[in-house]
């Protein structure tokens, strides 16, 4: 028997950061992208091996630290399922970029734990599969806000506020955005890190900012429900303003910015937890490739076109 799950990458349009200190956030998933988990039977008493191609990594339920991110999911799975270990073999996949702010981490969980669930004839439910992603996640961020494992478990756009179920919503008109890679690795951990000290340093002015971030992410909840036009792309300019003055831009990051607005996309900003990893650009059909060559020109080193809203392109 093969069973076989995946799930998608996620992008964050407004209130990355401020959503850790409780303002709002919008993100959407990207189903383009994705990490798979197949399982299939193992020789007998192998016991759990997970193969991650990509990293180019094999470890083994009974051998590696328990503290292992995969390790830990699929004891996860198998402690709520009170089953013990089965002789199986799970592989995985992906095609999203790591230390990019695309949840490539939790996106592996959820894969994992759907298909190992699965595999076992009990496949979790999303709340499970969504809770049991943010306990992951600890290990890779220290104190995840808790956006990643949802918008990724759902595949859905959410709205979320730390601690209050997330709600999420349709699109009404498609819109489309480009997601360009800086190639500079980011750590969510350190990025958050550093937000923290600087809030502790001064409390008064980053709630201040924070306050905006969350005003801006209410107004992109609706904008983006609508359909990515101006408005959308303002809101985006403006997050990205704040985001610099928060200090997780980076001049590279802001070059890409100012390429794709110069090049006609409608707003921009970088996304995830910054100090590197990506930018989003929102884009109509008809600067789409204009604002491609111009982010390539000002040194992306990878582009994804997605479609937000509908069908997925
Ligand atoms: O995992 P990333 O890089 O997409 O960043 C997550 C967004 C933050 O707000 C910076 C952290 C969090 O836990 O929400």
């Amino acid at each position: 028997m093969v069973v076989k799950r995946s799930a998608p990458g996620k992008v964050i349009l407004c209130g990355e950061h401020s959503v850790v200190y409780g303002r709002p956030a919008v993100a959407v998933p990207v189903s383009a992208l994705r990490a798979y988990a197949e399982v299939k039977a193992g020789a007998s008493n192998q016991g759990l091996i997970i193969h991650a191609v990509d990293l180019d990594q094999t470890v083994t339920l009974r051998e590696s630290s328990k503290n292992h991110p995969l390790i830990k999911t699929a004891q996860a799975v198998l402690t709520h399922l009170n089953l013990s270990e089965p002789d199986a073999t799970i592989t995985l996949k992906s095609n999203l970029p790591i230390a990019s702010g695309m949840g490539s981490g939790a996106a592996v969980t959820v894969a994992i734990a759907r298909a190992l669930s699965a595999y076992l004839g009990s496949e979790l439910p999303e709340e499970t599969i969504s809770a049991m992603t943010y306990e992951i996640e600890k290990i890779h961020h220290g104190t995840p806000s808790g956006i990643d494992n949802t918008v990724i478990t759902w595949e859905k756009p959410v709205y979320f506020i730390k601690e209050q179920p997330p709600e999420i919503f349709d699109i009404q008109q498609p819109f489309h955005l480009l997601i360009a890679n800086s190639g500079i690795p980011s750590s969510t951990r350190e990025a958050v890190n550093e937000v923290r000290r600087q809030w502790a340093s001064a409390p008064e002015f980053y709630n201040l900012v924070f306050d905006c971030m969350g005003a801006i992410a209410r107004a992109a909840r609706v904008a983006t429900e609508k359909g990515g036009d101006q408005v959308l792309g303002t809101l985006l300019n403006e997050n990205h303003k704040l985001l610099t003055k928060i200090g997780v831009s980076l001049p590279e990051l802001d070059q890409l910015i100012y390429a794709a607005l110069e090049a006609g996309a409608l707003g921009a900003k970088l996304t995830g937890s910054g100090q590197g990893g990506n930018i989003i650009a929102l884009v109509e059909p008809e600067t789409r490739t204009r604002v491609q060559h111009a982010l390539l020109e000002a040194g992306a080193i990878k582009i994804w076109h997605t479609q937000v809203g509908g069908r997925d392109e």
